[in-house]
């Protein structure tokens, strides 16, 4: 035998393959599974093991003579403390995809007030008050305590309306902190009829603008701040950025932005979770813009709709049309609220995971938030896409509670809210003035 083998009658190949019969099935398949447990592993990025060790601490940016920070912000405990998410969900992925699976939708039911914007179109205001949902069920009364109440605008993401399960958990447990809340639903979506000629897009600000205005009117002594989540918050950003110092709200919260949707429409394609996750968004788009389609045929390129499957190509065919856009990354450009951070003159806190599996942490403008004094940007190692599960039962939206803690010190803060109103009404009762010289 020994011969044989070393005179190379037998093959080494022939005889390794003979050994490897010999191993067990069994091994084989536990091979497997660890192998594709590794595998699972490395595509949900699974942070379990990693924050054994890791602090989870939140970093923040700003600038360093930033009123803001020094008054604000430096009070709010949850952003000087960790953020752990939940061990079941340590995984972006696991976090974004269970989102409003996992979220326990509180049981309420709005007061829908229809708003018609300038151009005829139709916007659902969805509001909650606090004594809707507060037990306490404080009456009140004169009409200097309704003024007291300060009011939360709330911007929902991509597709996402009033009764998506995380937007009715931020407007329920806001009302539950003692604010009355109100969702301004996008064009088309929270089941109105599209009434003008125009359709809603990633880029879309003006619409907030007015619903801002129109809300101030009618209230005027009422303390306004507004929170937007995902392309929600892309559009407030942008809208703040573009009204300036004109813009009459007393502080804002931009959750899970995208930033820059060029930077965000490349990540898209870039590796395998990226373009499912463009494909189920993609898909979703089109469904929304289904129960529109009369319009959208009008406007863009309805076939184009039909067959696209990604976001761009959605977009493509319809925002980069009706928008008379030269190219897709020309809208990219245009709807991005990167380009406008820098002119945002109310006090705004924007929260990013940096594991967000759906916005990149890429687009975050990390400079221009640090240049602008009305600025504080907080980023998390991990906490996925709008979604910062916490605790053991993964009952608790971190996020929530940040947005909560932040807005509630920053309408206690003596100067920093209420100098942005008192500006406001300056400039209201000039402008009245103005009128009445006219
Ligand atoms: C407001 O308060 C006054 C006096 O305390 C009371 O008479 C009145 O009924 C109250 N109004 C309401 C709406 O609660
Ligand atoms: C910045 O804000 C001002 C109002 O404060 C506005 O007139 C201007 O157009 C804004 N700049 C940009 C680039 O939108």
């Amino acid at each position: 035998m020994m011969e044989s083998v070393t005179g190379g009658s037998i093959s080494p190949y022939k005889l390794l393959f003979r050994s490897l019969t010999l191993i067990p099935i069994s091994h084989y398949l536990l091979l497997a599974f660890l192998v594709s447990l590794v595998y699972v592993y490395n595509l949900l990025e699974v942070h379990i093991i990693q924050d054994f060790f890791s602090g989870g601490s939140v970093s923040l940016t700003f600038h360093s003579s930033s009123d803001l920070y020094r008054e604000v912000v430096s009070k709010c405990q949850l952003l000087h403390g960790r953020y752990l998410a939940t061990p079941w969900l340590s995984s972006p992925h696991l976090q974004t995809i269970l989102l409003n699976v996992i979220v326990k939708i509180p049981s309420f039911s709005y007061k829908r007030e229809i708003f018609r914007t300038s151009d005829d179109g139709t916007i659902a205001l969805d509001w909650l008050m606090t004594s809707d949902v507060s037990e306490t069920s404080f009456q009140v009364n004169g009409t200097n305590a309704v003024a007291d109440i300060p009011l939360v605008i709330v911007v929902p993401g991509l597709t996402s309306d009033s009764n998506s399960p995380y937007i009715k958990k931020i407007a329920y447990d806001m009302a539950k902190h003692g604010w009355n809340v109100v969702v301004s639903n996008h064009r088309g979506l929270g089941g109105v009829p599209l009434t003008s000629e125009c359709f809603y897009t990633a880029g879309r600000s003006v619409d907030l603008g007015e619903v801002v205005n129109h809300i101030h009117r009618k209230q005027p002594e009422t303390s306004l701040y507004a929170v937007g989540t995902s392309l929600g918050a892309n559009i407030l950003v942008k809208y703040l950025g573009e009204d300036g110092v004109n813009v009459p709200l007393a502080g804002a919260v931009s959750i899970s932005n995208p930033w820059d949707l060029l930077i965000g429409d490349r990540f898209f394609t870039r590796a395998i979770m990226q373009r499912f996750y463009n494909r189920i968004l993609g898909s979703s788009l089109k469904g929304a813009a289904k129960l529109h389609q009369e319009t959208y045929a009008r406007l863009s390129d309805w076939e184009g709709i039909e067959k696209s499957r990604t976001i761009r190509d959605f977009n493509d065919h319809s925002a980069r049309i009706a928008g008379n856009f030269e190219s897709i990354d020309a809208f990219h450009r245009w709807a991005s609220s990167a380009r406008l951070v820098h002119n945002v003159s109310v006090p705004l806190l924007c929260l990013n995971a940096i594991d967000d599996p759906v916005c990149t942490d890429e687009a975050i403008p990390w400079d221009e938030c640090r240049k602008n004094k009305n600025v504080v940007l907080a980023t998390t190692q991990h906490g996925g896409h709008i979604a910062f599960f916490e605790g053991m039962s993964g009952k608790s939206l971190w996020w929530i509670r940040v947005a909560e803690e932040y807005l509630s010190n920053l309408h206690a803060s003596p100067t920093m809210s209420k100098q942005q109103m008192q500006k406001f009404k300056e400039s209201d009762s000039l402008s009245r003035d103005n009128k009445k010289l006219v």
